[in-house]
């Protein structure tokens, strides 16, 4: 199997199931953006800009944070408990079906 299902729940409310491949080092904000979902990831995935912010809303184990991401997360607004930077989520076959929300823009 190379390829997963995760579930991007717009600023609208809406659900979109997307397919994403397990095989070409993708993350969240890049898969988001392939299926042009308003995603921005300005600075192109270096956890610099949190425009890629979400929330995590399934109970999906992500690897810990790195401090790259803590420390943009800690200057973003918006930030919840379950807030990640989605171009720091890999897609990987341990993810298969996470559900993550969009937080809103700044
Ligand atoms: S794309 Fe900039 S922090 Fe994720």
């Amino acid at each position: 199997m190379n390829e997963i299902t995760v579930t991007i729940i717009d600023r609208e409310g809406k659900n979109h199931m997307l397919i994403a491949p397990t095989d070409m080092s993708m993350n969240i904000m890049e898969v988001c953006r392939s299926y042009e979902l308003p995603v921005k990831g300005e600075c192109g995935g270096m956890a610099m800009c949190a425009t890629c912010q979400c929330y995590l809303e399934s109970d999906t184990a992500l690897p810990q944070q790195s401090d790259d991401e803590l420390d943009m997360l800690d200057q973003a607004f918006f930030v919840e408990e379950s807030s990640r930077l989605g171009c720091q989520i890999q897609i990987t076959e341990e993810i298969d079906g996470i559900v993550l929300r969009l937080a809103p823009e700044e």
